[in-house]
């Protein structure tokens, strides 16, 4: 029997299989996803108490209400504002709305994979250019630019390594990036960020008139990864066919009243990012204490540690152990884990689990 393979896009080949991954038990230590620790927002909660009993109804198209109140909390236009299904799926609409087949994409290595993956879901042509000393090479990705480049991305800070692109020399990058060109700010873990002196490529960059596309999501300090709600801010004809490519009914119900009930509560906001200071720090003194030095300097909640050519075994048994982290293949760091900073308990749980697989070590 056939199983269809001569049916779908040849090109489809180049990209690695989507079948569903088994997510970690409840109790586990969840580590490798890069997810905030505490769950939503107690406001969060109580608005989708009150939304539940209206699911029999569609969602607002648009996200309309949420769009106004993040135009009102940027300064921005509601025009320039897209609430998506996680930055995620703003990352793949920015690749619809403006990649032709053949077109190139500059993205540093390693970084977030959809950057890669969703330029080849276009059959354009992703150009990688490794970081330098673990940090963003913004002039070898400048030197990469061609007459086909359309689409510029860094996320700062930078997943996996958790390190910022200075803000002066990203605003100048940007500036000094061809008229045809379009930067991606991939900012997903902006809110863990010292307020002080941090870029805000929203403000510093498009409110000014930039032309650069800043994503921002929910997922992680606000605790809504699950369900699926980010936004992209932009200028106003690249929102715009953003808008023409997004799925009518992208962000369902629940997903729009809790990221809208979040935003109010900055106090919330401070708290979280104050705990994850302490919560990297412990990470990091508990990687120490078994051997492990990971990449100084991460702003964000995760580290990137490099333990060797077995980093795929040791995740492997760290999840054995009922610890999930994430094994650097993925985003072309082969002999580095990455690991999220957690809760007191999955630091325990890692603390064990790293004593049992690091003792084991070789046999
Ligand atoms: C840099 C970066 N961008 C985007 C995302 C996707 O986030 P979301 O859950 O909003 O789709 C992640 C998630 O890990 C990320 O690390």
């Amino acid at each position: 029997m056939s199983d269809g393979a001569r049916l779908v896009r040849r090109s489809l080949e180049l990209l690695p299989p989507g079948d569903p991954v088994a997510s970690p038990a409840a109790d586990d230590a969840s580590l490798g996803l890069n997810e905030g620790v505490d769950g939503a927002f107690p406001s969060a909660l109580a608005a989708i108490a009150d939304a539940v009993p209206r699911l029999n109804r569609y969602p607002g198209r648009g996200s309309d209400v949420l769009v106004s109140a993040l135009a009102a909390r940027h300064d921005v236009q509601p025009t320039q504002v897209v609430v998506t299904a996680g930055a995620d799926a703003g990352i793949g609409y920015v690749c619809q709305a403006v990649l032709d087949a053949g077109d190139e994409a500059v993205i540093p290595w390693p970084s977030f994979p959809s950057f890669v993956r969703d330029t080849q879901k276009r059959d354009a042509l992703p150009v990688t250019v490794p970081l330098r000393e673990s940090r963003v090479d913004l002039e070898a990705m400048r030197a990469s630019v061609t007459a086909r480049t359309r689409l510029v991305f860094v996320a700062t800070p930078n997943n996996p390594t958790g390190l910022v692109i200075p803000r002066d020399e990203l605003i100048a990058f940007v500036a000094a990036l061809p008229d045809h060109v379009l930067a991606v700010i991939d900012e997903a873990y902006f809110d863990y960020l010292d307020p002080v002196g941090r870029l805000d490529a929203i403000a510093d960059i498009v409110r000014v008139g930039g032309d650069a596309l800043v994503l921002r999501t929910f997922s992680k300090l606000y605790g809504l990864a699950g369900l699926r709600v980010g936004y992209a801010v932009g200028p106003t004809a690249v929102v715009a066919a953003i808008r023409k490519v997004q799925r009518g009914y992208d962000v369902g119900s629940l997903a729009q009243a809790a990221a809208l009930a979040s935003l109010a509560d900055t106090a919330e906001v401070q708290r979280r990012r104050a705990a994850n200071g302490v919560a990297v720090a412990a990470l990091v003194s508990t990687l120490r204490a078994h051997g492990l030095e990971p990449l100084a300097g991460s702003v964000a909640n995760f580290v990137l540690v490099d333990v060797g050519n077995d980093a795929g075994r040791l995740a492997a048994k760290l999840l054995e152990q009922r610890v999930a982290v994430q094994a650097g293949e993925v985003f072309g760091a082969p002999t580095a884990l990455r690991i999220g900073a957690g809760s007191d308990a999955d630091l325990a749980l890692l603390d064990a689990a790293l004593g049992v697989v690091l003792d084991n070590r070789g046999r």
